[in-house]
Order: structure tokens, then C-alpha cells, then sequence
């Protein structure tokens, strides 16, 4: 967490308000592997990181909110009486959605006031809306004593996701940003909601994340139409979700659906398995084993799940030039957005050099390389 950021927000709400906040941090996230696998039930394997939001907040004794968002400059008031979501609305409708839904969980708020920010990069899928999400319920919790859960939390920052934003995500970016631990990935078994720490140390080697800096526009209706393939595989063969579905029983109705949609339920199935491979791999510290396995997740995300786009495959085809990569792959809903790289450290400086050469030749475009520790979840700042 970065302690310049706390500082600037915290001043800035002295100077909006005319009083002090409570402070809140809430992370992004990465993940390993398990993609378009949480919304079937499955596995997945993300970790909060150290680049997130933090939130100011305090209440105003009315029953109207004002909110300003710092990087953007902007500002937002609304009542808290009428609350509906906002066509195109960004941002505002991550605030007002997570209110709503607190709300309809039977939670009585009064008004209140926010400064946040934050320094995740945008559209770069390391989930900067649930880390927004879940600090405004995180907060509102804490200020005003409803006593939720984490898990509760969680669930309303999803809700708002899929009721205001539109996006019928799973729970894999509000359970990492909210469970996350220092220095820890989290297996996350989607289906029973149970987690495993999974301790994070690649000893000569690290994480890389590249931003290929582009959001290609189809993104949303895109993942809602991949949920859609993936449920409706589920119910022809009377299953609560693909979870339950083996390669087998998919076999069994291969005739009954298009290739494309049996390519989708069979890609679900074997990112599960890998999942479970590269904790594996990553107990017994086999990291030529989790580089493939990433590669292969790749793969079928590229081929199979058809969620990548040309930039991002341009990226992992460039690591299998050189031997300091053991693997890499598209990171999140897919269409633009981070490669996740697993590399040796001391190749760091010099393989940034020559990718960032290489996407520029091709693309015309600069992309943006960050390194990324892993954090923990949502939590309360002290104010200095
Ligand atoms: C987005 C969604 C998540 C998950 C990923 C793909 O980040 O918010 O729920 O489905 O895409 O793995």
C-alpha cells in the first residue's frame, strides 16, 4: 500500500469536508491460473496485491452521499432514498450499487462522505472495481456498525457487479480482495467457497504482469455470453453448474451442441485440473511444471474458451524465445488487459527492454510491465 496515496486522500477529504475520515485500503488482484472457471463452480488461484484503492470515508448526518473520485477529479451526490442504476455510468454505479445492495440486504444507512483512489491500472484485469466494491462495503460496515461478514461483504460488492455494472462476474476478484494474505496465493474452490493458503516464493524467479493497454470493446456482453455457453451446457445435462460436469458425461452430448460450445465446457473442465496441478507444482516447487501449465491455460483460453485477443497472445508467444520465461498467460476476463509472466529475476530488466521494443514494432503501442507483491485483503489504516 502505497503510504504517498493514503496521504493525498486523506488530505483531500479534510479539505473537501471539513473533517477527519476513517481510512480503508482494499486491494486488486493477480491470478495464477483458473480463469472463467469461478462462475462454473470451479477452482481458481488469485492473490491480493500491493497496488488497490483507498477509501476515505465519514458520515454527514442527512440522508445524502457525496462522493469524489480523486484520479478523476469528479464528484458525485446522490440520495440515498432513490438509488437506480446508471446507464454508462462507470464508476458511480460500483458506488451506488454496493449501497443499494447493502441496502437490500435489509441494512439501514444514513449519508455520508467519500474521497477514494487508487493506483491499480485501469482496464488492466487486476479487478480495480472489486477492490472499489468491497472498500465501500468494507467501510460502510465499519462506520456504521451493520456488523456483516466478510463473506456477506463479498457477496454484495458481487451483487453489485452483476445488478449495476452489469457483469455477471463469479466471486474470484471480491474473495481475493477481501481474503487476500501477505505473501500467499489462495486456492479458492468456488463451489463450497472454502479457501487454502497457498504460501507464494519462486526463489530465482518472479512474477511479471505486462498490460497490453488495450480493452477491446466487446468485453462485457463477451462474458456474459461465455457464462451463458457454460450454464446452458450444465442444464442439458441436469447439473447445478459445469463443476459437476466430467469430460465424459460432455462426451455423452457432444452431438447435441456445437463444437464451439463443447470446446467451452471442455476448456472449464481442464483449467480446473490445472488449477489443482499447479498447487501441486507449487508444493513440490516444480516451476518448469506451473511455467507449462500456464502456458497451457494460455492455450485454452486462446483456442478453446476464445477470450484472448491479438496482443495478448503476441506477448506469451514472445516469452517462448527465451528460456529466462518458464511460462506465461492472459490474466483475467480476456480481450486486453495483463499477461502474466513467471521469470527469472535477474532477466527482468533486460526481457522488459526487449518486449517493450517488440510491441511497439508490432503494435505501434506502448505496453506497461509491473512488478507486484502480494498483499493483504481489505482492512482499516491507521490515520497518522
Ligand atoms: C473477471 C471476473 C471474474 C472471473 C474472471 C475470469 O475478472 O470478474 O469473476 O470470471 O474475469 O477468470
Amino acid at each position: 500500500m502505497s503510504v504517498k496515496l493514503k496521504n493525498l486522500i486523506q488530505k483531500r477529504f479534510i479539505s473537501s469536508f471539513n473533517s477527519s475520515p476513517v481510512l480503508f485500503f482494499s486491494p486488486g488482484r493477480i491470478n495464477l491460473i483458473g480463469e472463467h472457471t469461478d462462475y462454473n463452480n470451479g477452482f481458481v488461484l488469485p492473490a491480493a496485491i500491493d497496488k488497490g484503492i483507498v477509501l476515505a470515508v465519514q458520515k454527514n448526518d442527512s440522508l445524502y452521499c457525496t462522493v469524489v473520485a480523486h484520479d478523476l477529479d469528479a464528484t458525485y451526490q446522490f440520495d440515498l432514498n432513490s438509488i437506480s442504476p446508471i446507464q454508462n455510468g462507470g464508476w458511480k454505479n460500483y458506488i451506488i450499487g454496493v449501497v443499494a445492495e447493502i441496502q437490500n440486504y435489509g441494512k439501514s444507512l444514513s449519508g455520508f462522505n467519500i474521497v477514494f483512489g487508487g493506483n491499480i491500472p485501469k482496464g488492466a484485469g487486476m479487478s480495480s472495481s472489486a477492490a472499489l466494491e468491497n472498500s465501500i462495503v468494507f467501510g460502510l460496515n465499519e462506520i456504521f456498525e451493520l456488523g456483516l461478514t466478510k463473506k456477506e461483504m463479498i457477496q454484495i460488492s458481487q451483487r453489485a457487479e452483476h445488478n449495476f455494472a452489469k457483469v455477471n462476474c463469479g466471486i474470484m476478484d471480491q474473495f481475493a480482495s477481501m481474503f487476500g494474505i501477505k505473501d500467499y496465493a489462495l486456492l479458492l474452490d468456488c463451489k463450497t467457497m472454502e479457501s487454502k493458503s497457498t504460501a507464494i516464493d519462486f526463489g530465482n524467479y518472479q512474477l511479471l504482469l505486462i498490460n497490453t493497454n488495450v480493452k477491446h470493446s466487446l468485453t462485457d456482453s463477451a462474458y456474459n455470453d461465455r457464462r451463458e455457453k457454460c450454464e446452458s451446457i450444465a442444464k442439458l445435462l441436469k447439473k447445478e453448474s459445469l463443476r459437476e460436469v466430467t469430460k465424459e458425461s460432455l462426451d455423452s452430448i457432444k452431438d447435441r451442441i456445437s463444437g464451439n460450445t463443447y470446446q467451452k465446457g471442455l476448456y472449464v473442465i481442464e483449467e480446473n485440473d490445472r488449477v489443482l496441478k499447479t498447487v501441486k507444482a507449487l508444493e513440490s516447487n516444480n516451476l518448469e511444471e506451473v511455467g507449462n501449465l500456464l502456458y497451457q491455460s494460455h492455450e485454452g483460453l486462446q483456442h478453446q474458451f476464445n477470450v484472448s485477443c491479438e496482443e495478448l497472445d503476441f506477448l506469451v508467444d514472445y516469452t517462448r524465445n527465451t528460456n529466462d520465461v518458464l511460462g506465461a498467460r492472459m490474466m483475467g476476463g480476456g480481450f486486453g488487459g495483463c499477461t502474466i509472466n513467471l521469470i527469472k529475476t535477474t532477466a527482468v530488466v533486460a526481457f522488459s527492454e526487449q518486449v517493450k521494443n517488440a510491441y511497439k514494432k508490432k503494435f505501434n503501442l506502448e505496453c506497461s510491465i509491473y512488478n507486484i507483491a502480494l498483499s493483504n485483503g481489505t482492512h482499516k489504516l491507521s490515520i497518522t
